[in-house]
């Protein structure tokens, strides 16, 4: 049976939770307490207080801010173009005494576009080749994983840091060696944007599937050829420059 369990609490267990300086302290809420906001969005902040009869209070932001509805403890303010990081602050005077509370701003990129390359595309067996997937405009960074992918394999992960600023975009590469096997899967990059510890959801992009062709697996060693040729001539497939699939 846990300790606080519903009916178990004593009485002066109860009287710690109740009635916290009632007297003389007053407290300032803001609504949400984080402010999570896609690049030029805006947002609605609900700043109230505890004092009963606050002699004034209003929100300080180098922010575009329009006072919407307010009651008697309480300002509910519209926020707007919000294009970077920023704080803002809440304040309330109560008997003279003024109190302030921040709330962080952070603005996101989402990850829209998820860029993969492989180079070469065409590459002989045995030979190195490697996977390039890059995110441009992705914010912030330190919510960031990419992960290659090959078929369903996870090549590698890797999560960012970052200045708190930069919308510089993020790359991953793989350097591997190629396998004639390697063309039956796909490689893929996804791109995780996690913005749980900010009061958002986990935002996800995919690139397009691509496909290593190996060539070259076919050659006998003892009639070696310039990998131009055996290009040509390795059954099931074609040249690069081809065109049309028929
Ligand atoms: C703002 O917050 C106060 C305190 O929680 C609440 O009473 C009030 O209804 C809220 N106003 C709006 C417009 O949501
Ligand atoms: C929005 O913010 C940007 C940069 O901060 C500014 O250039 C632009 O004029 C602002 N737009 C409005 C409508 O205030
Ligand atoms: C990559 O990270 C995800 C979660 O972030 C995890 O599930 C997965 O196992 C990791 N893969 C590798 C290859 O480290
Ligand atoms: C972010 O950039 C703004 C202006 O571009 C600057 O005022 C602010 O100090 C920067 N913040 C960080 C954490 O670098
Ligand atoms: C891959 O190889 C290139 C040189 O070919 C090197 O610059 C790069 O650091 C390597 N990347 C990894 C992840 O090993
Ligand atoms: C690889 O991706 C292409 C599209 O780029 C698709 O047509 C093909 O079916 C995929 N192959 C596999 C093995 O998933």
């Amino acid at each position: 049976m846990s300790p606080f369990g519903c009916w178990g609490l004593p009485a002066a267990l109860l009287a710690l939770f109740c009635c916290p300086g009632s007297r003389e302290g007053f407290e300032i809420r803001m609504y949400p307490e984080q402010l999570l906001v896609e690049p030029g969005g805006s947002k609605l902040v609900n700043c109230s207080t505890s004092c009963a009869q606050p002699e004034a209070g209003g929100l300080e932001t180098a922010l575009t801010k329009s006072l919407l509805q307010s009651g008697p403890q309480w300002n509910q303010y519209l926020v707007s173009n919000i294009s970077q990081d920023t704080v803002i602050y809440c304040y309330f005077t109560c008997f003279g005494d003024q109190k302030l509370k921040s709330l962080d701003v952070s603005v996101f990129y989402p990850p829209k576009q998820v860029l993969l390359k492989l180079q070469p595309a065409w590459v002989a067996a045995g030979r190195p080749f490697t996977v390039e997937c890059h995110v441009p405009a992705v914010k912030p960074l330190e919510s960031l994983t990419l992960t290659l992918l090959h078929g369903k394999e996870a090549l590698c992960n890797k999560t960012f840091t970052g200045e708190k600023n930069g919308t510089r975009g993020a790359t991953v590469t793989h350097n591997g060696t190629a396998h004639r096997e390697d063309s039956r899967h796909n490689f893929s990059c996804h791109a995780h944007l996690d913005l749980r510890s900010r009061g958002g959801s986990i935002l996800h992009g995919v690139s397009e599937p691509q496909m290593l062709k190996v060539y070259g697996a076919f050659q006998s060693p003892s009639q070696p050829k310039p990998w131009g040729t055996a290009m040509l001539t390795s059954p099931g497939t074609r040249h690069p420059s081809s065109r049309s699939p028929e």
